[in-house]
């Protein structure tokens, strides 16, 4: 941008002044965090302060932030009027190393540089206080006694039933942001954070591919996703892995494992050096077992791969359980790209003075507000049975 540009561009009437704004938006992230959190935020505060010439709060530590502010507090006109000077006079930067603060007028410089970056600089937090009627009450009060008309949550499923309550049980505007790798939230084809964390994977894989293939071994790696399998099944399909095995189908027998141990060993006398081999976490067993499903299956296979008169007696199996990994790294493009468009169309939402609460998806690639509580979208369901299919046609076994 020119210099002349620069000039001529309108220039928000805040931060430069230490007053507190007259209306603001909220944003805060909760539950586990997800890639794209920061590269949203970003863009809430960048169309906050370009665009709609309107201040944005970042919230630390998802609800949290809000439950400590509120009881810090507490109903107190001075301790308001001394917590809006604080934000007013700590804008930006200020504000974020401050951690005495849980509310941060966002500027364009504490935004900058934290597209690609994982997690989220504001922190998130799972919140069981929140469950409180009593406590959302406080909190509805805080953020109107704050000048705040709309407040923007970025999370998965529990952080967005959070959202939905705060929307019935007041009149500020509550929009939802999908944000997930565990693409579990059927209104929406895709969550902010799942295409990074399919890429981590794909990537994780590729390592063990290398080392599986070395040793002549089967690798089975254990996903996140909750109770949904989708997760594996794209990290699965993009990755090449052998095996996907999901939740939906139903808790695995000992019968069902040996059925997949003599797929694998099956492939081995075909000539198959190794197999990786992706789990979900969400999958159960019958009987139910406590330890993580990579071990259980590692055992499961090993014991029938060393049965008497076994063709590979020596195939040796390694668990991997990829954990939390899987939601660090750089943000992908695809997810950077979500995280603007949610944001626009949150800020949509947010000004339409005939418009309501509600939770941006994607459909079709269209995004769109949908409602709090939509139905799941039957067109997830085939999106799952097809890449089980796709993975199944694709296979060399
Ligand atoms: O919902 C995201 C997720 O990463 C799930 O896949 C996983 O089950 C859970 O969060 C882990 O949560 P925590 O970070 O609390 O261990």
């Amino acid at each position: 941008m020119s210099l002349a540009t620069l000039r001529r561009r309108p220039q928000p009437n805040f931060p430069m002044t230490a007053s507190y704004p007259d209306q603001a938006v909220a944003v805060l992230f909760s539950g586990g965090d997800a890639p794209g959190m920061n590269a949203f935020l970003r863009a809430i505060v960048r169309l906050g302060l370009n665009r709609e010439k309107i201040a944005v709060l970042g919230v630390r530590d998802g609800y949290r932030g809000l439950v400590r502010t509120a009881r810090a507090v507490n109903g107190d006109a001075e301790a308001l009027i001394r917590l809006k000077n604080t934000i007013a006079s700590h804008p930006g930067r200020a504000g974020l190393i401050n951690d005495q603060l849980d509310l941060i007028q966002m500027d364009h410089a504490s935004v900058s540089g934290i597209m690609g970056k994982g997690g989220t600089i504001l922190g998130s937090a799972r919140c069981l206080e929140f469950h409180d009627k009593e406590v959302r009450t406080k909190v509805i009060k805080l953020l109107k006694s704050l000048n705040v008309r709309a407040l923007v949550v970025v999370g998965g499923d529990g952080s967005l039933t959070g959202a939905r309550l705060l929307a019935d049980e007041s009149d500020l505007r509550i929009i939802g942001i999908p944000a997930t790798i565990d693409n579990d939230l059927q209104f929406t084809d895709m969550a902010l954070g799942v295409d990074t964390a399919v890429n981590t994977l794909v990537w994780a894989v590729d390592h063990f591919i290398d080392t599986a293939r070395s040793h002549r071994r089967v690798m089975v790696l254990e996903t996140m996703g909750r109770e949904s399998g989708d997760l594996a099944r794209m990290a699965g399909l993009a990755s090449g892995a052998e095996m996907i095995i999901t939740p939906e189908p139903g808790a695995l027998t000992n019968v069902a494992m040996e059925k997949l141990a003599a797929k694998i060993e099956g492939a081995m006398t075909r000539g198959r050096g190794h197999a990786i081999v992706l789990v979900a976490e969400g999958v159960q067993f019958d009987p139910p077992q406590k330890r993580n499903r990579a071990y259980v299956l590692m055992d499961a296979f090993q014991q029938y791969f060393q049965r008497a008169g076994a063709p590979f007696p020596d195939l040796e199996v390694r668990p991997s359980v990829l954990g939390h990994l899987q939601r660090g790294g750089h943000t992908t493009p695809q997810d950077c790209i979500l995280a603007a468009r949610f944001a626009d169309c949150a800020w949509k939402c947010i000004q339409n003075p005939d418009g309501g609460s509600g939770i941006t998806a994607l459909r079709k690639n269209v995004v769109e507000i949908v409602p709090y509580g939509e139905p799941d979208m039957p067109e997830r369901e085939v999106f799952s049975q097809e890449m089980d299919r796709l993975h199944d046609d694709l296979s060399s076994w």
